[in-house]
């Protein structure tokens, strides 16, 4: 499987050293042999070798801050722009990392279009073009006979999506309702343990579990994001950030943390998504409910189902190589089908 990746951030890079790391076993376990032709970035240069490029100068050139350092070979081409590569590439899918826009979705959601209109599967980490045109990039890519997988865009790795529409498929699920963003978990956290929210939130950086701008983080719009994706998946809706009643976790105080625990409770960031609306909003949990007990970049949800009543599932919501990984698992899933 030809692969153009378009964005080579943390979970670009993740993403591309598992691919590395794993050869071996993917070709003997699944038949699977991914080979990245592209890679775009938004300012640090474009590479496409319809041979493939080799993972590891890439992940060596990157580390100088930006392609140019790649070595040059006869088929390189470093001036394709993002829109070819989509369209004219010898891809067999676009998987895209780019950094999220939730609300216009673009210019990824274009690239998308672009890579289904000419024949190639997408796979996205990128929430926005998820959340803001869910049905619309079902039907193209419906059209062009060719798949959408997005497991990465809730609870990273962690199969939420996957839980959700293959392995409950002919349970009616009524409502999900979890913690669906790792970085305000991190910092809650954190500050439980006596941080500042300012040093939580720098940790959560570093750690590669923030959005590339945090305030989309602490101030509820990634929670808001995917429980948009959810209400889409689950419910066939297609919310805006508008509908949904969102308040982050920037009105906590160290003080409220610090009296939650002493009164046996703890807040958490919490979406909350049914037929009839999303919500996210901090609320405090005694330390008997199951999600009290979810710290870190962990995510939790739980599916109430008609045949199953509730499933609860509990796992990395954020990170280079737990986002990386819903990426490929994602690509085998294609694989598989096709
Ligand atoms: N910024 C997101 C989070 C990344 O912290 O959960 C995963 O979507």
């Amino acid at each position: 499987m030809n692969i153009a990746l378009i964005g080579f951030g943390n979970v670009g890079q993740g993403f591309a050293a598992i691919l590395r790391d794993k050869a071996n076993d993917l070709h003997a376990q699944y038949g699977f042999d991914g080979k990245i032709v592209a890679v775009a970035t938004g300012s640090r240069g474009t590479l496409y070798d319809p041979k493939g490029l080799d993972i590891n100068a890439l992940l060596i050139a990157i580390e100088t801050g930006d392609l140019s350092a790649y070595p040059e070979s006869a088929t390189l081409e470093r001036n394709w722009i993002v829109q070819r590569i989509a369209t004219e590439s010898n891809a067999d899918a676009v998987v895209e990392v780019s950094p999220t826009n939730l609300q216009t979705g673009q210019p990824a959601l274009d690239i998308c279009y672009a890579a289904l209109d000419s024949g190639k599967h997408v796979v996205l980490a990128n929430k926005g073009p998820v959340a803001v045109a869910y049905h619309d990039l079902m039907k193209r890519a419906q059209a062009a006979n060719k798949l959408v997988r997005f497991e990465a865009t809730v609870m990273a790795g962690t199969p939420s999506i996957r839980l959700a529409l293959q392995v409950l498929a002919g349970c009616k699920i009524t409502s999900a309702k979890g913690i669906l963003n790792g970085t305000t978990n991190y910092i809650l956290t954190q500050m439980e343990g006596g941080m500042a929210y300012g040093s939580a939130l720098q940790q959560a950086q570093e750690l590669g579990y923030a959005e590339t701008d945090p305030s989309g983080d602490v101030d509820g719009w990634d929670a808001a994001g995917k429980a948009i994706i959810l209400g889409a998946a689950l419910f066939g809706k297609q919310w805006t950030l508008d509908d949904l009643d969102v308040t982050g976790i920037s009105g906590i105080s160290s003080d409220d943390v610090a009296a939650a625990k002493q009164a046996g409770e703890r807040w958490k960031l919490i979406a909350t998504v049914t037929p009839e609306g999303g919500v996210v909003r901090p609320v405090r949990l005694s330390l008997a409910d199951p999600l009290a007990g979810v710290g870190g970049a962990t995510n939790a949800i739980t599916y109430a189902s008609d045949l199953m009543g509730d499933v609860t599932l509990i796992g990395a919501g954020a990170g280079r190589k737990e986002t990386g990984f819903a990426a490929l698992a994602d690509l085998l899933d294609i694989h598989r089908l096709t």
